[in-house]
């Protein structure tokens, strides 16, 4: 593996729950990504040989400091590690963002497409809730869309403050705040344990739960876009589902009225 560009400095830790924290590092000045990209962070192991994962970045792209959310797994091979992490120590990452979770690999809507409402959904589970934590910070995000609908799915309900957090701090955003007050809605889903909305996001989309709730017309390839972060088996579920409703699937060449990334894990 390369050698990462960047050693730095851990400037904010905050423990959400015993498996899930935010941790905020100091930004290089040439560094620079695409809200919903990711990048690559770790830790040397004991054999001296960089350990690192993919860590899709949370802050706005014009943030003095990078954020990131990571869950907690005891043996795996960098949290088990990471979650000790404290304010002064380091972290190592790599030179450069990269991803396809990204307002430019999404099919624009032709004119007559537009006049009818643009609705962005980024559905996400778990820690996949992190590159949508930039681009609920992104004007672009406002700009393309007239709704956007943010999905949170977790076990249980303490795990889905970080999410309420950082919906609030866009609310109060001194950039976006006046358009994401308007435009962004948070749906949060707890799947184990009784909240004000339960049940897996996959449940509630082919039940139709999702859309009466929010008030909103059934998913239409002509007016909506989705982007979709989480685990494998939540994106292959979320696939199929995206197909049956007459979605395209945008790639790294194509653009699509779905894109998708998976969530790191370990
Ligand atoms: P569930 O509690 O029914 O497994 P995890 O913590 O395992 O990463 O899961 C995070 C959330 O994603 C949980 O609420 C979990 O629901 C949900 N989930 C897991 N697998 C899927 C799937 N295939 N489709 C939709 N949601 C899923």
């Amino acid at each position: 593996m390369a050698k990462p560009a960047y050693t730095l400095t851990v400037t904010h830790v905050t423990h959400y729950t015993p498996t899930y924290f935010r941790f905020r590092i100091e930004r290089p000045e040439e560094f620079q990504f695409k809200a919903g990209q990711f990048v690559m962070i770790g830790l040397p192991g004991d054999d001296g040989q960089p350990i690192m994962r993919a860590y899709s970045i949370c802050s706005p792209i014009w943030d003095d400091e990078l954020e990131f959310y990571s869950i907690i797994m005891q043996d795996g091979a960098l949290t088990s590690r990471l979650q000790h992490i404290q304010v002064g120590d380091t972290v190592l990452m790599a030179e450069k963002a990269v991803g396809t979770l990204t307002l430019e690999h999404i099919r624009e809507p032709s004119p007559e497409e537009a006049a009818q409402g643009r609705r962005l959904y980024m559905l996400s589970t778990g820690t996949g809730i992190a590159p949508f934590m930039s681009l609920i910070r992104d004007e672009d995000t406002y700009d393309a869309f007239d709704d956007v609908i943010l999905t949170h799915t977790c076990r249980q309900v303490q795990d889905l403050q970080y999410g309420i957090d950082r919906v609030k701090a866009a609310h109060e955003c001194p950039l976006v705040g006046e358009e994401a007050s308007e435009k962004l809605r948070l749906y949060s889903c707890a799947t184990r344990e009784d909240a004000p909305y339960t049940g897996r996001i996959t449940t509630l989309i082919e039940s139709g739960k999702l859309f009466t709730d929010l008030g909103v017309p059934p998913l239409n390839p002509a007016t909506d876009r989705v982007m979709i972060c989480g685990s494998l088996e939540m994106l292959r579920d979320l696939q199929a589902l995206m197909a049956a409703k007459g979605l395209s699937a945008g790639t790294k060449r194509v653009h699509g009225e779905y894109v998708w990334e998976k969530a790191f894990a370990g």
